[in-house]
């Protein structure tokens, strides 16, 4: 049996927009909200190169992300073709008007997967 964990009220989500989860290990959720109030929640990560998914554009079931305008499918976490790659995706259940999330998944899922780090390549120099 699932344990669900409160995170906002859907109305403090802004509509077309998100929030961030903050998790102990891994990488924000950010939970999305769209024109029909519809709310998903995926790894704050784009599957191209990492930007946040939750400082994005949302257009009816999709974002598009703020660094190269890649759109991900807020359903599937996926990348509109020919685009490729899938960020993990969260289950959501809305009951009441409050806005759940799996507190299996918040402490489980996808931890293992980190923001890119921007700057030069490290080189190593064999003697
Ligand atoms: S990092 Fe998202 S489109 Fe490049």
């Amino acid at each position: 049996m699932k344990t669900w964990i409160p995170i906002a009220r859907v109305d403090d989500i802004p509509v077309l927009g998100s929030r961030c989860v903050k998790r102990e290990h891994g990488l924000d959720v950010a939970v999305f909200r769209n024109a029909e109030n519809e709310v998903f929640a995926l790894l704050d990560r784009c599957p191209h190169k990492g930007g946040p998914l939750s400082q994005g554009i949302v257009f009816g079931t999709h974002v598009a992300c703020p660094l190269h305008n890649w759109t991900i499918g807020l359903d599937s976490g996926c990348a509109r073709e020919p685009d490729e790659g899938c960020t993990p995706r969260f289950l959501v259940k809305v009951e009441d008007g409050v806005v759940h999330l799996d507190a299996e998944e918040l402490e489980h899922h996808a931890t293992d997967l980190a923001r890119p780090v921007a700057g030069p390549a490290r080189r190593t120099v064999s003697a």
